[in-house]
């Protein structure tokens, strides 16, 4: 089935509006993917864009990161950072306009998916440095990205987004299987169908294509279930969600993959709350200072 099949008509239109990828950020997904790259050229893509320069070491620089002295050039960021982080930044500050708006999305309070994703980010970098650290960096993107879908529906059908609430609440049904009877796909898909045209890492698409269900996927992925826990976790807590309906527990199949057990979601979920609300103002804020 080709990607225009897969998607309704209405969605389509609005995806075909999204303006594609800075080249900047194409080159340097282009880049990260090819084992033979290395800083300096990392460096010299990222550095044609002086807007982007420019706001990298703003959030380099910010306490998020609480680096030991100020960054003044990419190749230091790279150094101190690594060259994955600093490719995830990219993707970050690419992404921020996107979803910086007052927009309501259903399910979420004003602002709140955005909060929503920069919680589940720093909940998805918090389980990695305890069970997988060379995963961390990967883990925070995909968490940040993994709602797209949800943006890009809600932008489709801003008159129809209460009907998807509705029909969750009236069945009893997960937001994705309402989003399918009402727009025909749901944001999971959707957001994986996005990525893929973006052409963003394979990895990054997987977990934002199966964050919902993990087990659809050929074969179990470290980084979607981090993604699936950490949205979780964050719903729970209810960081940004106004639904109860969005609620819903971990998978078991994501704790078998994760290795992990229900006793130690408790101990992530006390954890995440108090780094979420440490560190998601400062993160916010630093990205709302970027041009
Ligand atoms: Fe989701
Ligand atoms: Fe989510």
């Amino acid at each position: 089935m080709s990607e225009s099949q897969q998607i309704p008509e209405a969605i389509l239109r609005c995806t075909e509006q999204i303006p594609p990828l800075p080249d900047v950020v194409v080159k340097v997904i282009q880049l990260t993917r090819d084992q033979e790259s290395n800083a300096k050229e990392l460096t010299n893509v990222i550095t044609q864009d002086p807007a982007l320069t420019g706001n990298i070491l703003r959030l380099c620089n910010s306490a998020y990161y609480g680096l030991p002295r100020v960054v003044s050039s990419l190749s230091q960021a790279i150094m101190y950072l690594g060259f994955y982080a600093v490719r995830n930044l990219v993707l970050t500050c690419s992404m921020r306009n996107f979803y910086e708006s007052d927009r309501v999305i259903y399910g979420y309070n004003e602002g709140g998916l955005w909060f929503h994703s920069v919680a589940s980010a720093i909940t998805a970098e918090l389980i990695c440095e305890k069970l997988r650290p060379d995963l961390r960096d990967a883990a925070f993107t995909a968490a940040l990205l993994h709602d797209i879908g949800q943006l890009i529906i809600a932008m489709s059908i801003k008159d129809t987004c209460d009907t998807i609430l509705d029909i969750m609440e009236e069945n009893n049904i997960p937001e994705y299987d309402a989003e399918r009877q009402v727009v025909g796909i749901s944001h999971d898909e959707l957001g994986g169908v996005v990525a893929d045209r973006w052409n963003y890492p394979d990895e990054l698409i997987h977990a934002i294509r199966y964050h919902h269900k993990p087990s659809a996927a050929k074969s179990p992925s470290f980084l979607t279930s981090v993604v699936h826990l950490s949205d979780s976790i964050c719903l729970q807590l209810g960081y940004g969600v106004e639904a109860e309906s969005m609620k819903y527990q971990a998978y078991d199949e994501v704790l078998d993959t994760l290795a992990i057990n229900r006793d130690s979601i408790d101990i992530f979920s006390e954890q995440a709350k108090l780094r979420v609300e440490e560190r998601a103002p400062i993160f916010i804020e630093s990205l709302n200072g970027a041009s």
